[in-house]
């Protein structure tokens, strides 16, 4: 048996490239328009880079080792990490706001699962020096444009936000002690997918109050509704908070985003260095995983790279999108590569293509013929399959010298040129 891709790996054939090339160009795209720059870093990272300050869950799915200098060593599972320690070195040669992109190939050993596997492609796009939430509607408004450039809607997409500070604020003002925000934490992060009593249960053990409790679950409901929301924020003492979480509401009107976001308290995020505002995109219907997740993240470059500096930024997998792209029709197929075929009748040889390919090629053209030696019906069958847009035949008894037959494949309309001005045109 011949070994296979590892499980949660891909193998990608053309079909599958040209699928992922088409995600890239998109990402690029917009990129592009908001004016981001592209940087890389190295896909296997020291260790210890990410065992300060991913958070627990990031750390279990690492792919790490100790190399043959004894160094450990783990594949990058994320980027976040990496951007940090790149913009702190040269932090104070950069102009600020920093805006940077990168699309790395990630690794995580998880469950491979759908829309999860052990690589991934992420667009990751981060801003560093920027306080302002501004700057937090500005990244969202890039993530949504990073939908709607494939052709997605509103209705195809929902961008779930929450504010780690509001949320800190509301669960103090509502009686959860310091001690108890993990267990407050991990209850809305399974508020969706965990019964409630279960979830009640998990809270009681970890010494959440019945009143907290009650009014825990209260919140996380009316965060959908703004009076309610109000009301409670006000009760909560949060109201400054919410303050900034409103500007940030309005900032996405401007930006023409209003409607593609939705509070949702119940968005926690697995990684531990966010600190404000952070979001994930879920396809409308709730059946895929997330799209994207990010946020605000303003302690993690003092804490790998000794800079302080605030910093925003979002990953967006290639998987999921991948996913929802084609459910909805909107991958479209791989379009044909190839320019020109070239062919020869029985008083030319492969020479006679030959001549003629490199000519076309010269000036740009792609262009293929057959190899070895092949009777012309044969050729033309190849030129069909191989998708080309037109065929040129040449050295066939019916032409004259210096005369070819070219064939538009789309509908079949033949005319017969002068070869090397008809090549000077092409
Ligand atoms: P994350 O939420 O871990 O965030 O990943 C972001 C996105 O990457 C997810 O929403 C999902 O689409 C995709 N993704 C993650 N893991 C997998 C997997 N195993 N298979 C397929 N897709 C996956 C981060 O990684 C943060 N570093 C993002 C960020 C950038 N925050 C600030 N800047």
């Amino acid at each position: 048996m011949s070994p296979g891709a590892l499980p949660g790996f891909r193998d990608f054939y053309p079909t599958e490239l040209a699928e992922r090339s088409f995600i890239f160009g998109g990402w690029r795209e917009v990129a592009r328009e908001y004016g981001f720059v592209e940087y890389d870093g190295p896909p296997l990272e020291p260790l210890d880079l990410y065992t300060k300050k991913s958070g627990a869950e990031i750390v279990d799915q690492l792919y790490n080792f100790t190399d043959k200098g004894k160094r450990e060593v783990a594949l990058r599972p994320e980027m976040t990490p990496t951007l940090a320690r790149m913009v702190a070195a040269r932090a104070n040669a950069m102009r600020k706001p920093v805006r940077w992109f990168s699309i790395p190939q990630l690794f995580r050993y998880e469950r491979a699962q759908r829309g999860r596997l052990r690589e991934h492609f992420q667009l990751n796009m981060d801003i560093v020096g920027e306080a302002d939430v501004s700057a937090d509607a500005e990244l969202i408004a890039s993530a949504i444009d990073a939908m709607r450039v494939f052709g997605l809607t509103n209705e195809d997409v929902v961008a779930r936000v929450s504010d780690r500070r509001l949320l800190n604020a509301l669960l103090r003002g509502i009686g959860v002690p310091e001690q108890q925000l993990g267990a407050a934490y991990a209850a809305l992060d399974k508020l969706d997918r965990d019964p409630r009593d279960v979830l009640e249960q998990r809270l009681e053990t970890a010494g959440v109050g019945s009143e907290p409790r009650a009014r825990l679950f209260e919140l996380a409901r009316a965060a959908a509704n703004e009076s309610d929301f109000a009301r409670l924020v006000r009760d909560a003492g949060a109201s400054a908070e919410y303050d900034e979480l409103r500007r940030y509401l309005a900032h996405t009107e401007a930006l023409g985003v209003r409607d593609w976001v939705r509070l949702d308290l119940s968005i926690v995020r697995g990684l531990a260095y966010y600190t404000g505002i952070v979001f994930e995109l879920f396809d409308a219907k709730g059946e895929l995983r997330a799209i994207c997740g990010g946020g605000r993240y303003d302690t993690l470059l003092e804490s790998l790279g000794g800079v302080s500096l605030p910093a925003l930024g979002f990953g967006m997998g290639d998987v999921v999108l991948g996913e929802l792209l084609r459910a909805r029709g909107k991958m479209p197929p791989a379009a044909p590569a190839l320019d020109v075929w070239v062919a020869y009748g029985e008083s030319g040889s492969v020479e006679s293509a030959m001549r003629v390919a490199a000519k076309l090629r010269a000036r740009g053209r792609s262009v293929e013929y057959a190899l070895g030696h092949q009777k012309l019906a044969r050729q033309l069958k190849a030129a069909h399959a191989a998708g080309a847009r037109q065929t040129v035949v040449v050295a066939t008894p019916e032409l004259s010298d210096g005369e070819a037959m070219v064939r538009r494949m789309a509908d079949g309309g033949e005319q017969k040129v002068q070869l090397d001005a008809w090549i000077a045109s092409e």
